[in-house]
């Protein structure tokens, strides 16, 4: 080989001795060519390092790629993300995401204008993919056999269609009776192995964990830093969508903070490609009776303590969220906030949501509360440009709107209660009960 045969620049080749995986806590470099979720030497989170030389052309998203990774919101966006083996990718085009602006929820948040990105229209219905496919991706090269997660419903959903499509085993733990029926049910019908615990979702990623330290099972949850680089494309995609323009705020509901940490470090990523030239504020919310990372905010990070976790919205019902230091990072970084809303404000904006025929489920709700308290209390200006993130579908969780609209709460109905009504199958009936809509 001759070394000037050509000037051309050509990509390193993807293989997994170029990945670097790094432990947040001790730096140490940890080989990409097996399962990656903590540091063997000291057990903290690991962090993959994309090798970025500013500036890169936002025109290069989507280019010199075969076709079904052309047509993946996440692979479109290759040169901010780990170079996997092109033959291990396993995509089902997930992202490419709609942005819906929309007056009446801009005005039941006090704003302006409002966006809210739609991470319910991706294959299994909730942003989960987007991490799903770079995870499952990476289990293929390194040749797993059996793929796992803990959940509260929607990783489950992603990864039982994901390692379906991969021909892999999916095992997945959830807390008994805690999860919302579509995701259950997506859960059965793509065949994954079910595991209900009789606990809550902390004391399924606790099993878990033990499980994959002991066997030879791949850890698909948001610790594994590969799905935490599926998760920036959220951010990759909405800033294109932006035409790079950089809102004010994001803002995005709280849980395991997988996704918390994901914002951030694609806001890192951007900055250092030289593709914005500001950041956004990112805001993250959390419901009150499962708020541990706001309360560790209130306390100037200081003091950090979990909770057992209560709230209406299952995906986010968690208590001991794995990723809170690399979240706690990313809030940081980008001078966040994160506060808490209680359950009948998250039902309350998911109402509003669902009204405005949008819809998603009751977690994704949490952003649309908690933009709207920060507009109530002066810190978010009416003016500020804010965009919201729903990271679920409204058919995730058919229980929640039931319950909303055709149950009672403290003996009245909800606001905005939207009740069918029944009639005896007689023409006069129909017209008496519709007359006033005619
Ligand atoms: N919204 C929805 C619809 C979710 O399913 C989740 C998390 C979140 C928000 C919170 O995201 O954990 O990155 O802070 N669901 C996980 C699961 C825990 O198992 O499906 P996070």
């Amino acid at each position: 080989m001759s070394l000037t045969q050509n000037a051309t620049v050509v990509q390193p080749e993807a293989s997994l001795a170029s990945i670097v995986v790094r432990c947040m806590g001790c730096g140490m470099r940890v080989p990409a060519d097996r399962p990656v979720t903590q540091c063997p030497a000291c057990g903290d989170l690991l962090d993959i390092e994309i090798p970025i030389s500013a500036p890169i052309d936002r025109r290069v998203f989507g280019t010199a790629l075969p076709r079904h990774l052309r047509s993946s919101g996440v692979w479109r966006y290759a040169p901010l993300l780990p170079r996997l083996p092109e033959d291990a990718i396993i995509t089902r085009a997930e992202g490419n995401t709609p942005v819906y602006w929309d007056d009446r929820l801009a005005h039941y948040a006090g704003l302006e204008q409002l966006g809210l990105k739609h991470e319910g229209h991706n294959p299994t219905a909730s942003f989960k993919d987007r991490g799903m496919t770079v995870g499952m991706s990476h289990a293929r090269a390194v040749s797993a056999r059996v793929v796992a997660c803990a959940s509260t419903g929607n990783t489950s959903a992603s990864l039982a269609s994901y390692a379906a499509a991969a021909g892999l085993t999916a095992l997945v733990l959830i807390p008994e009776g805690k999860i919302a029926g579509g995701k259950l049910a997506q859960t059965i019908a793509h065949g994954a192995r079910i595991v209900q615990v009789q606990g809550d979702f902390d004391a399924a990623l606790r099993l878990l964990r033990q499980l994959t330290e002991q066997y030879p099972v791949y850890l698909v949850n948001s610790v594994n830093p590969f799905r935490i680089e599926g998760q920036k494309t959220i951010i990759f995609e909405l800033l294109e969508q932006l035409d790079w323009k950089v809102p004010d705020v994001i803002a995005l509901p709280g849980g395991n903070l997988g996704n918390t940490a994901a914002f951030g470090k694609a806001l890192a990523d951007l900055w250092a490609a030289g593709l914005i030239d500001r950041l956004p504020r990112l805001l993250t919310v959390q419901a009150a009776g499962a708020a541990p990372f706001a309360a560790y905010y209130a306390s100037g990070f200081d003091r950090y303590e979990p909770v057992t976790a209560e709230t209406v919205a299952t995906a986010i019902k968690i208590g001991n969220p794995a990723s809170i230091e690399r979240a706690r990072r990313a809030i940081q970084l980008t001078n966040g906030w994160v506060i808490a809303v209680s359950d009948d404000e998250i039902l309350e904006a998911k109402a509003a949501i669902d009204r405005a025929g949008i819809g998603c489920e009751p977690a994704s709700a949490a952003s649309l509360a908690g933009i709207r308290r920060l507009v109530r209390d002066g810190q978010i200006a009416p003016a500020a440009v804010v965009v919201g993130i729903l990271t679920g579908h409204v058919l995730k969780d058919t229980e929640a709107v039931v319950s909303y609209h055709l149950h009672d709460h403290d003996g009245r109905p909800r606001p905005g209660a939207n009740r069918p009504i029944t009639i005896p199958a007689d023409f006069a009936a129909l017209e008496r009960t519709v007359a006033d809509a005619l």
